[in-house]
């Protein structure tokens, strides 16, 4: 579990992963960070120490349980002390919609704890449901995994883009739970993973997790993904994570990932989307791309620069496939197949006049 919650301290506890994968050779091991305060949370979310958005989701829980541990003294509002921050962390990264879903949950706990709880009943209140989120996300993967494995025949080369497995989704793996489950069911598959420009996720994380499952694995650069699909033969099919999804079927994952979809509608390779529910957001009608700092095309991780000092350069972080190129949308309670606006509103238990086109 890539995030986890001290009682004793009220302190959120998380893995760093831009520091992964660890190297015992040269000398590097798992890195785990521990707070309390708001600030640290928030920049965790921004500089991709906690990523992924199952995972933000359940650290995003479990930061607004901590804020009821740390009520500084002589605040004299502690409830509309907690909101506020929590509206902070909220607010840290705009894309993925499990940070502001898991906030919301938190805070809606308040609803059912009368109008002036102590802090003893808000915190206990917060600890419950964060820990019933940690155990959905991860449950949800199992059950992701179940489903999707029913799509993956004996034989099949999955390609995927980032990380969608363990420390991205609470644990089990959402893209990543699915060639995990195929695996255990003694499927013999192999997975071909970008790795993912400009932070790596794909190379650093996901190599890393399969090579821990044992599961065969070729790592290939973000612009090589045509030619290996042209040089791939057998059975060939995506699964990749998502960010948000609307309820038209428009999904949202690691910039790429559209280029992907497009690719296998040429190859007519199948394009899956894993995602648990909580990934869903059954209000909005577009997304908002985060457009991270420049700099981070401009240097590889941080430490080499490769382009000129001055060169102008773009990052936006995530892009939205449309509904058209995606074959099935994996979740929880089953695959939602088109016309998505009616699968993904029964699956989401949500109003399908919400759901409307928009790229
Ligand atoms: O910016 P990140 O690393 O938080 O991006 C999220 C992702 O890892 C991917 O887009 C992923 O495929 C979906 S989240 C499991």
């Amino acid at each position: 579990m890539p995030v986890r919650f001290d009682e004793s301290k009220g302190a959120v506890v998380w893995l760093e992963q831009t520091l992964l994968p660890p190297d015992k050779a040269e000398g590097r091991d798992e890195t785990w960070l521990t707070s309390t305060k708001t600030a640290d949370f928030i920049r965790a979310l921004k500089r991709l120490e906690v990523r992924g958005a199952p995972t933000i989701g359940v650290f995003a829980a479990y930061a607004v349980a901590s804020l009821t541990f740390n009520v500084p003294n002589g605040e004299s509002d502690p409830i509309a002390y907690i909101q506020r921050e929590a509206e902070r962390i909220a607010n840290a990264r705009p894309t993925a919609v499990n940070l502001r879903w898991a906030v919301n949950k938190m805070l809606s706990t308040l609803e059912e704890l009368g109008p002036t709880p102590s802090l003893e009943d808000v915190r206990k209140a917060f600890l419950t449901e964060a820990k019933t989120i940690e155990k959905n996300e991860y449950e949800a993967g199992k059950r992701i995994g179940e489903f999707g494995n029913s799509l993956i025949e004996d034989g099949t080369t999955i390609f995927t883009r980032c990380n969608a497995g363990q420390v991205a989704c609470g644990g089990f793996g959402t893209a990543g739970g699915v060639w995990r489950t195929s695996w255990a069911a003694s499927k013999d598959i192999s997975v071909v993973a970008a790795t993912t420009l400009p932070l790596m996720q794909g190379a650093r994380i996901t190599m890393w997790e399969l090579e821990r499952d044992g599961i065969p694995s070729t790592l290939i650069g973000d612009n090589a993904v045509a030619w290996k699909l042209a040089n791939t033969p057998g059975k060939k099919a995506f699964v990749v994570g998502a960010d948000r999804i609307l309820l038209n079927g428009e999904v949202a994952n690691k910039i790429g990932t559209f280029q992907d979809a497009i690719l296998a509608q040429f190859f007519g390779v199948p394009f899956y989307v894993a995602a648990p529910l909580s990934t869903i957001d059954p209000v909005s009608t577009s997304i908002p791309i985060e457009m991270r700092d420049p700099e981070e095309v401009k240097n590889l991780l941080g430490k080499l620069r490769i382009t000129t000092r001055t060169a102008r350069a773009e990052n936006p972080a995530f892009d939205v496939t449309p509904r058209d190129l995606i074959s099935g949308i994996i979740t929880e309670k089953g695959i939602a197949r088109a016309p998505y606006s009616e699968s993904l509103s029964a699956l989401k238990g949500a109003n399908p006049r919400s759901a409307r086109r928009v790229v």
